[in-house]
């Protein structure tokens, strides 16, 4: 895969000229139907800022980390099902409103998933939470399944499958799969995550396809180290150690 040019345009609200409008580099468009990138508003890509910077320090990687996430969760739920509800208001007036439908629960992919879990929590009360850690095998050097916990009726519920980088998708992919071998269906996982590659989001929707993909910025490409790039280094060491 070649290195994609950073898109860079102004941003801001479409109320302002070009011209007020300072500019920054914004999300590669993949153009893919499964995929959702968050708007590119002047707040989620000073968010972005703070966390790739390399002199930030650890708690505001922390706090900021942890705003970008709350995005991602709300714009989540938006693609779980609901249907019409009307509630009376104190003043006896009906209003017709929507309620959420299905169960849902998170299932982390460790270490770095877990970091989301909390966001997930601030938004649904007292909901499943499962894990699974997937790791390089030394010999083949391919992903392997080391450990997991699942809620017993997964196949059940809707799945947010957490993961804050979405770099080759090997950890993302086999993950789906031990979903899928639980009876979860594709149509009904939503993978959360705040920086994508290109080449990780084709190779995950041409193998998945009605697997919801939801994502904070597509960036340029992968580094021969499969870091990406520009990306903001190794999440779970600067969420978890200094
Ligand atoms: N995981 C990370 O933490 N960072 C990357 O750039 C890729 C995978």
């Amino acid at each position: 895969d070649k290195i994609k040019p950073a898109p860079t345009r102004p941003v801001g609200p479409d109320y302002r000229s070009e011209s007020q409008k300072p500019a920054a580099t914004v999300s590669v468009e993949v153009g893919i139907e499964t995929v959702t990138v968050l708007p590119q508003t002047p707040q989620l890509i000073a968010l972005l800022s703070i966390i790739r910077d390399k002199a930030t320090d650890r708690g505001d990687f922390i706090f900021y980390s942890n705003r970008i996430i709350r995005l991602l969760v709300e714009e989540g739920l938006n693609h779980l099902p609901t249907t019409e509800h009307t509630v009376t208001t104190p003043v006896g007036r009906p209003y017709d409103g929507l309620s959420f439908q299905g169960k849902i629960c998170g299932v982390s992919i460790m270490r770095a998933g877990e970091a989301m879990e909390q966001g997930l929590r601030d938004c649904c009360r007292s909901v499943r939470i499962g894990k699974i850690l997937i790791q390089r095998d030394e010999e083949t050097a391919q992903p392997k399944l080391f450990y997991d916990k699942l809620p017993e009726d997964i196949a059940d519920r809707w799945v947010l499958l957490l993961d804050p980088m979405f770099a080759t998708g090997g950890s993302a992919i086999m993950a789906v799969e031990v979903l899928i071998s639980r009876g979860v269906p594709e149509e009904r996982i939503l993978f959360l995550n705040l920086i994508a590659s290109p080449e990780g989001i084709r190779n995950f929707a041409a193998k998945f396809p009605k697997l919801r993909v939801v994502t904070a910025f597509v960036d340029q490409g992968l580094d021969e180290k499969n870091y990406i790039i520009p990306g903001l280094g190794d999440f779970g060491d600067r969420y978890y150690t200094r």
